[in-house]
């Protein structure tokens, strides 16, 4: 997609669509009594205000958020059309908000085959910000997901401009920034997207191997015999199963000029099909599981954005890439196995099978170096009971890292909410032959997981993000495509950049 900033009035420029938010002014104790929303777009531009003065105040329309309507030969105006984009509430908008409404308009557009626009920035919110959340939004709507049909449309926005007002350069950088992060979360989702039969672990090794070789990081792809001889026992009691190899991959991204210290390790779990192995899974939605790679894909976008937008810290990324299966070499319920760190692990459920690769990724992430780790993974169907599919979870043992990361994800207009990591936990995973086992029981289960996990991490700070219920968009939404989502990857970029500025 190409990117223009321009810092012309709205009025003045000429596109396809000028795309304005519309917000709801009305005063808490007027919407109570059902009174008529009070809309106004969301600019300082008198003429984009005449604009959409008539429709507005014709009392046909809600206000509610995404609501939208478009306008032909607006008067005053040099756009052949002006979409008016509600964005609901103006006491409660933010960039969060902003963001989806620019994949809205983005879904909206091209749908009617229109393949360029602009977006007026609105006022309330800070002109960077909202130029980031803007080209953000426009790149997740922009995603569509229907590569096999022979029908695809293949619409699909080819020219933003973001027309906001303010340092002409501190936007255009925003604005790029902003790109190099949208682009490489649609390059996770075209990785999350393909079915296990065309993302096998060696496609997913080669696919990180070709990113790395463009934007100049070092790759390293470590294959079944290599697994065995560094004695990752966990990560291979998955991959044994199966008769695709395995593949270690490991990106390594060493600026000049960074510190030595910190090593930041992001470790994603790659599982290119969960069958669940001999604890194996109903047929019934088992097709999904092709996106249990979707950490691991994570990742290996996080990187790409890292390496292009080149931040002074040394960043190491990992995939453990196997895929589940049942088979006469498949590991058994009840079967030891010693994991690279040395801890032997009772496996009670061949199902909870990233657990045991995520153990010797991030153990390996320490031994290279790493002094802060990170893991994505699409965990445990636990954590979707917990906290539905608005929310991703959060677990570490670092308060301070917490903080760090929140921040972030913050800035990054992504749903995440911490749950506990408290001691107690530890007793469900307790085995009675082995040092621990990889289910915990019942109840709590994203958080046993994560207590298992921490039995890898140690005393490095970690943070783990279980992302099972939010990888993947169950039904579309105005702002983005049924399918693949690319959370996490946003939050991550952000959280490297803050690294390197604190
Ligand atoms: N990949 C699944 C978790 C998952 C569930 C991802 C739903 C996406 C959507 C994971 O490997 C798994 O099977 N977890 C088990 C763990 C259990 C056996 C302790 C689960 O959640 O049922
Ligand atoms: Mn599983
Ligand atoms: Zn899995």
């Amino acid at each position: 997609m190409k990117i223009t900033l321009s810092t012309s009035s709205p009025a003045n420029v000429e596109t396809e669509a000028l795309v304005a938010v519309v917000l709801d002014y009305a005063e808490p104790a007027q919407a109570k009594n059902n009174s008529k929303p009070q809309l106004k777009v969301d600019s300082s531009d008198a003429a984009v205000q005449a604009a959409a003065a008539e429709l507005l105040g014709s009392g046909e329309l809600n206000g509610k958020p995404f609501e939208t309507n478009l306008l032909h030969k607006p008067a005053g105006l040099k756009a052949k059309r002006i979409l008016l984009l509600s964005g609901g509430n103006a006491r409660k908008f933010k960039s969060y908000d902003l963001r989806r409404l620019a994949g809205a308009a983005a879904r909206t557009l091209k749908s009617r085959g229109i393949r360029s626009f602009a977006f007026a920035a609105p006022s309330s919110v800070a002109a960077e910000e909202a130029a980031r959340a803007i080209v953000e939004g426009v790149h997740v709507g922009n995603f569509d997901p229907d590569y096999y049909r022979s029908d695809r449309k293949d619409q699909k926005i080819d020219d933003l401009t973001v027309v906001a007002s303010g340092d002409k350069a501190a936007l255009e950088k925003a604005a790029h920034e902003a790109q190099i992060t949208g682009e490489s979360q649609n390059f996770a989702r075209d990785l999350i997207n393909e079915p296990s039969n065309r993302m096998t672990p060696t496609i997913l090794g080669e696919r990180a191997k070709k990113m790395c070789a463009e934007v100049g990081l070092k790759c390293e792809v470590l294959g079944p015999e290599k697994i065995k001889e560094m004695k990752m026992g966990a990560f291979w009691s998955v991959a044994q199963g199966s008769d695709e190899p395995a593949a270690l991959i490991v990106m390594k991204y060493e600026p000049a000029g960074a510190p030595e210290k910190p090593v930041l390790g992001l470790v994603g779990k790659g599982i290119t099909f969960d069958t669940g192995g001999i604890s194996i899974k109903p047929a019934d939605g088992m097709e999904k599981m092709k996106y249990d790679m979707a950490g691991g894909a994570t990742m290996i976008g996080v990187m790409r954005a890292i390496a292009l937008l080149k931040p002074k810290i040394k960043v190491i990324g990992m995939v453990c890439a196997t895929e589940n299966m049942p088979s006469g070499k498949a590991q058994k319920p009840g079967d030891v196995q010693i994991a690279m760190s040395g801890k032997s692990i009772e496996v009670i459920n061949t199902d909870a099978e990233g657990r045991l690769v995520l153990a010797d990724g991030l153990h390996y992430a320490k031994q290279l170096g790493a002094t802060h780790l990170v893991d994505a993974a699409t965990l445990t169907g636990a954590v979707v009971v917990a906290l539905g599919y608005a929310n991703a979870g959060v677990f570490t043992n670092s308060d301070e890292m917490y903080e760090r990361f929140q921040r972030a994800n913050e800035k990054a207009g992504e749903k995440m909410w911490r749950l506990p990591l408290d001691d107690e936990y530890k007793e469900q995973i307790r085995s009675n032959i082995a040092d621990i086992m990889n289910t915990g029981g019942r109840w709590g289960g994203a958080i046993t997981a994560a207590m298992f996990l921490k039995e890898f991490a140690e005393e490095t700070p970690w943070i783990h993000l279980d992302i099972a219920g939010t990888a993947w968009m169950e039904e579309q939404k105005p702002w983005i495509a049924k399918g693949p989502s690319g959370i996490a990857l946003r939050s991550l970029v952000e959280f490297v950049k803050d690294f390197e500025q604190n």
